[in-house]
């Protein structure tokens, strides 16, 4: 029986747990992050605030109970010229892979991020192998805007950065003021 559809909404302190356990597994095992050992549950509620105090989407997709991937966005970089401009995190439950879920998770963090005056989203993809994040960013129509390469030592190899970027909303045919 194919999975059911899930259920996007805003994530809340309570699935938080769920959300470490999931980033965890991609930072030890995987090349998507760069970063090497798993934050904590507390590390993840601040990281959460943060993105909450800035006002911008941090989703979680459900089946029933169990969360099984999250997905957010955050300032690129916090001068103020680049306001408009933010990155999109996407991390899925390894047990529940190519299963439509970052597909629900990137529409509805588009959706949000359009909503909340954003113009541009940029993507910071950790490896250059890293076929399903690049296949699920050219399936919103993210295009290749650069590859920074060797900028990451991992599980003892160098790994490249591809960046992928698209607009929102009107992008730059619309000044902010
Ligand atoms: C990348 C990731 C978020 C994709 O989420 P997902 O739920 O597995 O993807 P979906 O099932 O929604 O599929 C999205 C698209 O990517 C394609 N895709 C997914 N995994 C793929 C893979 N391993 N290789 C090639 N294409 C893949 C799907 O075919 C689909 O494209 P289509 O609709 O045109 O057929 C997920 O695999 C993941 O968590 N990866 C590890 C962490 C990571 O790298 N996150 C991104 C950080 S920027």
């Amino acid at each position: 029986m194919p999975p059911t559809n899930p259920l996007i909404r805003p994530c809340q302190t309570a699935d938080l747990s769920a959300v470490t356990a999931i980033y965890a597994h991609h930072v030890t095992h995987g090349s998507g992050s760069f970063e090497l050992d798993p934050p904590s549950l507390s590390d993840m509620t601040q990281r959460h605030a943060a993105i909450a105090q800035l006002g911008l989407p941090w989703l979680v997709a459900c089946r029933g109970d169990a969360v099984l991937g999250f997905a957010y966005a955050g300032q690129f970089r916090p001068r103020p010229g680049f306001h408009y401009l933010v990155e999109d995190s996407v991390y899925i439950d390894p047990a529940h892979t190519g299963q439509g879920l970052g597909v629900a998770l990137l529409a509805e963090l588009i959706r949000l991020c359009e909503q909340a005056g954003k113009r541009q989203m940029l993507a910071v993809i950790g490896d250059s192998a890293n076929t399903g994040s690049i296949a699920l960013h050219a399936r919103f129509g993210f295009r290749h805007v650069g590859v920074m390469q060797a900028s990451g030592w991992k599980h003892g190899r160098w790994l490249d950065t591809v960046l992928m970027q698209r607009s929102l909303g009107l992008g730059q045919r619309c000044h902010p003021e």
